[in-house]
């Protein structure tokens, strides 16, 4: 959908290059994110793709076509762009800056309400902030409305440069949801900007780590990236616990859990001691008719007992569903006294357990 071939900058009057010989190919509906320190070209390449600047050398094309051989202002039209800084306009409503392009490419003043409406509810911003101005809104308000306007005409293609910078970690983080809820439906191409590693990591199909000059140092997928970092740079940039990072990107639904000792509290302690054999443990789950976690009991426990619901059923700590990541599943497993995570599903019944060695396995190269 994109493609950036040996493009270079160099802006009037400076030494060096913006952005050296950058060669990237962005596919239909991936989410590309361009991360690299401050100054090292990232709106340089962002703002090349919709000609806001023009390369010194090289060729960009979006959807096949040459940008170079395009009308500049019907290219931006197809362009969502979320500028740094969010660039609302300051004297004019949230509901007149989401109107835009809309507005630009025609459309009439019902259709525009719809789709204002539509924006507003699915960015989970109250109707009542329509009539607002951009100083009248919080920063993470006028974040999600920078988003808005820039997908307001559904362009195919959005360029978003470090749309959620100036918000707190925990709004962020939920903007972060609802802008991978939103893509995961929408399936726009996207190129995106961050200086946040841990940002890049989560929401992108793929990465670009930019070293100072624009230059490419690795593009990869997240996994990939933490996995095989390509240079010293990289590795630097990705951080520290690279091992960690990539179990936040498996699921629980990516491995096989084990079965792992069940017994229902009307069983006799016998039976609850032959169930945790086979597994070489000395505890059980201790399930209810419909096989929804109690908790659990060890042999200890109940010893002495006619059945297993006679003895003191303790509580785990933590849960993880398939949904979880292998990341929540390690901290279940360092949570719980019995060293597993218990994978349990919506309806919170049992599934299966999870070791340390079944964790472990999945981030060993
Ligand atoms: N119009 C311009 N004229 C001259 N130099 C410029 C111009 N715009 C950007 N630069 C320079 O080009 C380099 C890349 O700038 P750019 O804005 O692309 O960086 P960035 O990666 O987006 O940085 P940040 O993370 O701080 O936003 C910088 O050294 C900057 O000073
Ligand atoms: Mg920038």
């Amino acid at each position: 959908m994109i493609t950036l071939d040996k493009v270079s900058k160099r802006f009037p009057g400076q030494d060096g290059f913006a952005v050296t010989d950058l060669s990237l190919q962005v596919d239909d509906g991936e989410l590309v994110v361009l991360v690299g320190p401050s100054g090292c070209g990232k709106t340089t390449t962002m703002r090349m793709i919709n000609r806001l600047i023009e390369p010194t050398s090289g060729r960009i094309a979006v959807d096949g076509r040459d940008v170079m051989e395009q009308d500049p202002v019907q290219l931006r039209r197809g362009i969502g762009y979320v500028i740094q800084s969010v660039g609302l306009m300051p004297h004019r409503t949230v509901g007149e800056n989401i109107a835009t392009v809309p507005r630009l490419v025609g459309w009439d003043e019902r259709r525009i309400r719809e789709r204002i409406q539509e924006l507003v509810e699915m960015f989970a911003l109250d109707g009542g902030l329509i009539g607002r101005y951009p100083s009248e809104l919080s920063g993470g308000q006028r974040q999600r409305v920078g988003v808005a306007r820039a997908l307001a005409a559904d362009p195919p293609v959005m360029l978003m440069d470090e749309p959620f910078a100036a918000v707190d970690p925990i709004v962020r983080e939920r903007l972060q949801e609802q802008f991978l809820d939103i893509q995961a439906r929408l399936r726009k191409t996207i190129v995106f900007v961050t200086h946040d590693i841990d940002e890049a990591i989560k929401l992108a199909d793929r990465i670009a780590i930019l070293n100072v000059g624009g230059v490419l140092e690795q593009y990869a997928r997240p996994e990939e990236l933490l996995r095989a970092p390509a240079s010293d740079f990289v590795r630097d940039f990705v951080g520290p616990e690279p091992g960690l990072k990539r179990l936040s990107l498996m699921s629980v639904a990516d491995i096989d859990v084990e079965a792992g000792p069940v017994v229902h509290p009307d069983a006799a302690a016998d039976e609850a001691v032959a169930a945790m054999e086979p597994f070489g443990l000395d505890w059980a789950t201790v399930l209810d008719p419909e096989g929804r976690v109690l908790g659990w009991v060890d042999r200890a426990d109940v010893t002495g007992r006619a059945r297993v619901g006679d003895a003191d059923v303790k509580r785990f700590a933590a849960y993880v569903t398939s949904g979880s990541s292998l990341r929540s599943a390690l901290d279940a497993i360092v949570s719980n006294r019995t060293q597993v995570a218990v994978v349990v599903d919506e309806q919170e019944r049992y599934r299966g357990i999870l070791s340390l060695e079944a964790v472990a396995k999945e981030i060993i190269t």
